[in-house]
């Protein structure tokens, strides 16, 4: 049986995924709607996925159903709560989630725990830690379908993926969904540079506040979009737009029973991902070389680096001032902070200790009292460890204040 007609078997036209998800799942979109909203809410990361992106990734679950679902990148958990509640419906789907932050156990799971079945988890793992740390050779059995969802960016996770992942998926019907990248045909995307510098990196974005780039109908900030296209274009598969399939391929009649079905907040909206799959072309394929496992855990810094400096830059604070030209810095391991400070910071017990346990420094303190506000809230757990992650960096940074 030719891996295309696998395809075909599970999803009609599987070229059209993106549109036949959502006309052959809109009474299971509008059935878990309340779902969706209670979770997204409870989550509070609207941000990260919008509930359009909660209903349309559910029903292509629905559509799809894979055997296995790999998520890199999980944060607060937006995508995992949609991953949980479409496994909980396909019965045998096996959710593996993979993130460097401990958000989803310190503030997901208390925030949502009593909004749903305690069958919700069952079919979920959650694994934390760096996955490029990860062989993924055990994770998928031969026959097994499997759809990888990207949300966690940046050049060195394109590389993992393309050259140590994506050989483990070929031979099996698979599905790689890349969250963060428009279709620059539908957005409206303005053509006028503004006063914005050309995009030149994802870092930079960050950092300077670049513009999107647009590169054939994608626009986005995420590196990997250009590994990507390189990777398709050296396999004869195409990089798909979920946006043209929604767009383009749901005839008007269908388009007009669908507006009555789902609210506007769900359908028309554009969903804002690309997918593609080596089981459109015959081989052979061709992957970058692998490369080496990471063997050690990310620095502190790096931690900061990839999942907090986005975050904090964003709200142009003073934090945000300092760390911003200290990427290249921050990717590299720095010296760890003077053994006794950072014991001092590693015990502290609350958020204030640590700004207790810091030297006295008016950068310091403005510095901590910055994050603390910025990262916000509630005290969470996990604000604390954002806290000794920052202090440990600042003291790196301010040896000598
Ligand atoms: C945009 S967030 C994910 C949002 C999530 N999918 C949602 O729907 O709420 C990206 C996450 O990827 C994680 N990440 C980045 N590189 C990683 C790596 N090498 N290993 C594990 N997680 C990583 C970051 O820590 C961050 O939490």
């Amino acid at each position: 049986m030719s891996k295309s007609r696998c395809l075909d078997e599970v999803t009609g036209h599987w070229r059209d995924i993106a549109a036949s998800c959502l006309t052959a799942n809109a009474s299971e979109i509008a059935e878990a709607m309340p779902m969706f909203t209670t979770l997204s809410m409870a989550v509070g990361r609207p941000g990260d996925l919008s509930i359009a992106q909660w209903a349309h990734l559910y029903a292509l679950i629905l559509q799809y159903r894979p055997d296995v679902i790999v998520e890199l990148g999980r944060g607060y958990g937006n995508s995992t709560c949609v991953f949980a509640l479409a496994a909980q419906k396909l019965i045998n789907t096996r959710v593996l989630s993979f993130c460097l932050s401990d958000d989803w156990e310190q503030r997901t799971v208390p925030a949502i725990k009593d909004l749903v079945d305690d069958c919700f988890f069952e079919n979920l793992q959650i694994n934390n830690g760096d996955f490029t740390t990860v062989s993924f050779n055990e994770l998928v059995k031969p026959g097994q379908r499997v759809l990888l969802f990207w949300d966690a960016h940046g050049y060195q996770v394109a590389e993992f993926v393309l050259s140590n992942v994506m050989p483990v998926f070929a031979d099996n019907e698979h599905l790689i969904v890349m969250h963060d990248i428009t279709d620059n045909r539908y957005c409206g995307m303005s053509k006028s540079y503004g006063d914005k510098p050309f995009w030149s990196s994802m870092d930079e974005y960050y950092r300077r506040g670049t513009n999107f780039y647009n590169i054939s109908w994608l626009t986005g900030v995420v590196d990997q979009a250009i590994p990507v296209l390189d990777f398709c274009f050296r396999n004869d598969i195409t990089l798909h737009s979920a946006d043209k399939d929604v767009q383009e391929q749901i005839d008007p009649v269908t388009r007009a029973k669908l507006a009555e079905q789902l609210p506007p907040e769900i359908f028309p909206q554009l969903y804002h991902w690309a997918y593609f799959t080596l089981n459109e072309a015959t081989g052979p394929y061709h992957f970058p070389p692998s490369v080496q496992l990471a063997t050690v855990e990310p620095t502190e810094v790096q931690v900061l680096a990839i999942h907090e400096q986005p975050a904090i830059s964003s709200k142009r604070s003073s934090t945000a001032t300092l760390l911003e030209g200290n990427s290249a810095q921050t990717n590299q391991t720095m010296p760890a902070a003077s053994a006794i400070w950072s014991q001092k910071i590693s015990e502290a017990p609350s958020v204030s200790s640590v700004q207790e346990a810091l030297p006295a420094s008016d950068t310091i303190s403005a510095v901590t009292r910055d994050l603390n506000r910025d990262c916000n809230s509630s005290g969470s757990p996990s604000l604390l460890t954002r806290m000794r992650i920052a202090a440990k960096f600042l003291l790196n940074r301010y040896p000598e204040q």
